[in-house]
């Protein structure tokens, strides 16, 4: 491919949104946030009354998706038909149903060459669910990273609130777990470690540490 990828996948929550963006920063790559992909397929879809389980109308959804990623004052801003959907798209409501049109293997197909397009000069950082196993299975260097689903329902928390949404940690956390359930178990690219993937637990790791942990590993790779 064009320029070497560095490939974080695991499950919701993990942090690959903040490392993948700090650690794309500091390399000066692009960066990719496929579940946005997803995230932006189901809120079309719900706007435009498609069902949730019509495939094909899903994947022509998918296929036609009219997005504009952009940056605004240093913040990721992101267009849908025009309009801002930034914030709209983080909803558990959103990221329920992205996980629901993701488990649709012709919607995935829609988004694949979307996906691969990221890949561009001088590297890309890729964060998602299977960047090490489908899209970008030669990325020099996969990680997967975890942590609890405690830990990870109580960093959800603070995320919303930060961004000014309300919701209960009891159901943030019984949401995490049936989302992983429907990543982990689907038949199409599910959620696994690829075979070469660097497996790394942040349950007890503060976001620098983890930057760091995988900044000393592509410099490692070279
Ligand atoms: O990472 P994020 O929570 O934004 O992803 C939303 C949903 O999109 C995930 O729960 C997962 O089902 C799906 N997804 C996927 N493959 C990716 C990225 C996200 O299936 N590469």
């Amino acid at each position: 491919s064009a320029a070497p990828v560095l490939a974080i996948d695991g499950p919701g929550g993990a942090g690959k949104g903040t490392i993948s963006r700090l650690i794309a920063e500091r390399l000066g790559w692009h960066l990719l946030d496929s579940g946005s992909l997803y995230r932006l397929t189901a809120l079309a879809a719900l706007r435009k009354g498609v069902a949730l389980d019509d495939e094909p109308s899903l994947a022509g959804i998918a296929a036609q998706l009219d997005v504009v990623f952009r940056v605004d004052q240093g913040h990721a801003v992101i267009e849908l038909e025009g309009e801002v959907v930034t914030n709209d798209i983080r909803t558990e409501q959103i990221g329920d149903c992205a996980s629901r049109v993701a488990a649709l293997g012709e919607v995935r197909s829609a988004l694949l060459q979307r996906q691969r397009d990221f890949c561009q000069p001088p590297g890309l950082v890729a964060d998602g669910r299977d960047m090490g196993t489908v899209v970008f299975k030669d990325a020099p260097l996969k990680i997967f990273l975890t942590a609890s689903a405690e830990e990870r329902a109580r960093r959800r928390h603070i995320q919303l609130r930060e961004a000014g949404l309300d919701a209960s940690l009891p159901s943030l956390l019984k949401e995490i777990q049936a989302r992983d359930a429907r990543d982990t178990q689907r038949s199409v690219a599910p959620l696994v470690p690829a075979d070469d993937a660097i497996e790394l637990d942040t349950t007890n790791l503060s976001i620098p540490e983890v930057v760091e942990q995988l900044t000393r590993l592509l410099v490692q790779k070279g």
